[in-house]
């Protein structure tokens, strides 16, 4: 089975080095468009670390959680008392290795004790522990991707808050553990951008689809003509997971064609559906119904352009072509592009008639 390699993301990963080898003292979130390789980046990162370093890594993507248990269940994992025990002698005897964890290991008396607690307050004052007790001989990271899953979660008020005030707690007040949020969720990282209580306390990381050199060094290393680079270029712009679809296939052009023309397909569907039905979208407490002709405005505004302003753009269309992935906001620019290159010719073609 062909199996392409980690490609290229020095600027990125020097980034995170440069952060993990100070203190920690803020938390930093890591975003970009979808598949832009944020959760292959960290990955790598993971297998890269130096030994001094303990990594925690939960994913939430795909986990339903919509209380308490459910959330402790994500967040850490039985091993059995002996294991458990072995673990944290490892933890905090051996510094020759970097240990990796996907969840957090206790053992079940542990985990059974934190079901019957439920109040985040012992969790949070049971991982400070945990935390403390790693730091005395390594440096525990925390990595959290696709926060925004548990982003609307009330669980005796808005989970969210809770966390940010734990992670505040473990970089900024105690310094104890290194904390990565990572979304693609960019309504998700907007929120957080204008949260008041992260002001100072965080900050961000932008993981964007590759640029022209990069992308262009990646399939110049798989044996790309140069015709099939333009084409390339033209259909997958930086996207690493469009250009692996080209890299793997026989017939590199007709596959690209392939993946617009689907694309094409897609969004007729979806302008086709809003002639009969007016969506309802929820901006904070509120309830707004989407309108087919402000969805169209601001897709005619790619026509010429590949980038617009975030200002002056009807809200409830904007937070619905980025709720559905058809458009990227970067709260930090306030710039809004479509996910892909493929989304922007897939606009672009499909508006010839409407
Ligand atoms: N640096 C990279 N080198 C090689 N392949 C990559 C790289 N980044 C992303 N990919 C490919 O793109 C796919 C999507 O990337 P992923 O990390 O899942 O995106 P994200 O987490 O940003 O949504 C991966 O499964 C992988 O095949
Ligand atoms: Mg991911």
């Amino acid at each position: 089975m062909k199996r392409i390699p980690f490609h290229n993301r020095e600027r990125e990963l020097n980034e995170v080095m440069k952060i993990l080898e100070v203190e920690p003292s803020l938390i930093t979130f890591i975003y970009g468009p979808i598949n832009s390789g944020k959760t292959t980046m960290i990955s790598h990162l993971i297998d890269q670390l130096p030994e001094e370093y303990v990594v925690f890594y939960i994913n939430l993507r795909g986990r339903f959680i919509s209380d308490y248990r459910d959330f402790i269940r994500v967040l850490f994992k039985i091993e059995t008392e002996k294991k458990y025990k072995e673990i944290l002698k490892t933890i905090s005897e051996i510094s020759a290795e970097t240990l990796k964890f996907s969840g957090i290991p206790v053992a079940e008396s542990v985990m059974n004790a934190l079901f019957k607690e439920k109040s985040y307050e012992d969790v949070f004052e049971f991982l400070e522990e945990y935390f403390t007790t790693i730091a005395k001989n390594k440096r525990p990271v925390l990595i959290i991707d696709e926060l925004q899953v548990v982003g609307d979660l009330k669980i005796n008020g808005l989970l969210m808050y809770k966390l940010f005030n734990f992670f505040i707690r473990l970089t900024k007040e105690l310094h104890l553990c290194h904390i990565f949020a990572v979304s693609s969720d960019s309504l998700f990282i907007e929120n957080v951008y204008s949260e008041a209580m992260l002001d100072g306390r965080c900050r961000y990381l932008l993981v964007d689809d590759f640029d022209y050199e990069t992308a262009a060094a990646l399939v110049e290393g798989h044996g790309f003509t140069d015709d099939e680079k333009a084409v390339a270029w033209e259909y997958c712009g930086g996207k690493p997971v469009c250009l692996m679809e080209l890299i793997y296939a026989d017939n590199r052009e007709q596959i690209a064609k392939d993946m617009l023309k689907t694309r094409v397909t897609q969004l007729k569907d979806l302008l086709d559906y809003l002639d009969y039905t007016k969506p309802r979208i929820m901006i904070g407490d509120d309830e707004y119904l989407v309108e087919k002709g402000d969805i169209a405005d601001i897709l005619n505004r790619f026509v010429d352009t590949e980038y617009i302003d975030d200002e002056g753009l009807n809200r409830p269309a904007k937070h619905f072509l980025i709720k559905d992935n058809i458009l990227f906001l970067n709260p930090h620019t306030g710039i809004i592009k479509p996910q892909s290159r493929l989304n922007l010719l897939a606009i672009r073609e499909v508006l010839k008639d409407v």
